[in-house]
């Protein structure tokens, strides 16, 4: 069986001193290849490099994440413009986080747009990171829809509902990580109701470690942890959902 973790961040410095261990466990679990989020300028030249020391395991996304979006927003965005010939597989992740970053609300819908525009103009799939701004991220969605975007939800946290306004302005799958194992979780509702290939598995590691895990550090090795609770909410094998989430994330991400 073959996995592939969508959404991970092993350049994290939870993992420091042991990302060689975290990449053997998440092989001997079958999850081959890992998709790395970028966040912003700190860390991206590291996680660049780790992605080229292994290549065909890890496969970079470029992107500016709207925690990281502050005043001097446009000299990060210029600053992308250089990764683009080292192959990133999606522009991510960028999306609107409200919870955390209030004060920047504005600024965050700026470099949203700009990097939808870069999205377009490299025909690269988009990596949404959305918290608390479901209304905004659909508003500017919707004025971008000529852009024709594609891409994932990482980390859905919304309905059934907004999952189909979603398709109405792009072409979206949804990132289902540890979030579905928790108690009162209202993500088991949505992914029996979303067909599984429209399903990407992904652990945001170190973070969101599925139970019985919760509260400690998840790495991609959990990925099958989390297939599992999608094979019993949709009633069909684990080689199933293996099977088919690894084909949508090579189709989306082309990897
Ligand atoms: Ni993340």
């Amino acid at each position: 069986m073959r996995f592939i973790d969508t959404h991970t961040h092993i350049v994290d410095e939870a993992f420091e001193g042991e990302r060689e261990v975290v990449i053997e466990r998440a092989m001997a679990a079958g999850v081959s290849k890992m998709v790395q989020a970028d966040v912003d300028s700190i860390e991206r030249a590291q996680m660049f490099s780790l992605c080229e020391a292994n290549k065909g395991v890890f496969f970079p996304m470029l992107g500016l994440y709207p925690g990281s979006v502050t005043e001097n927003w446009k000299d990060e965005i210029s600053e992308l413009e250089g990764w683009f010939s080292h192959g990133p597989v999606a522009i991510g992740e960028i999306g609107l986080d409200y919870h955390y970053g209030a004060e920047t609300k504005e600024l965050q819908k700026e470099a949203l747009r700009v990097q939808f525009e870069l999205a377009a103009e490299h025909d690269l799939p988009v990596n949404i990171h959305l918290r608390e701004a479901t209304a905004d991220f659909l508003a500017i969605l919707k004025d971008c829809k000529h852009l024709h975007l594609r891409g994932n939800m990482h980390a859905y946290s919304g309905s059934v509902e907004t999952y189909a306004e979603l398709q109405k302005y792009g072409d979206f799958s949804l990132g289902i990580g540890g979030v579905l194992t928790f108690k009162n979780s209202k993500l088991p509702e949505v992914v029996a109701a979303v067909p599984l290939s429209r399903l990407l598995l992904e652990t945001d590691a170190p973070y969101l470690a599925p139970v019985p895990l919760r509260g400690t550090r998840n790495e991609s090795a959990n990925i099958p942890i989390i297939a599992a609770k999608v094979a019993e909410i949709k009633g069909v094998s684990l080689g199933e959902v293996a099977a088919v989430t690894t084909q949508n994330a090579e189709k989306l991400f082309n990897l």
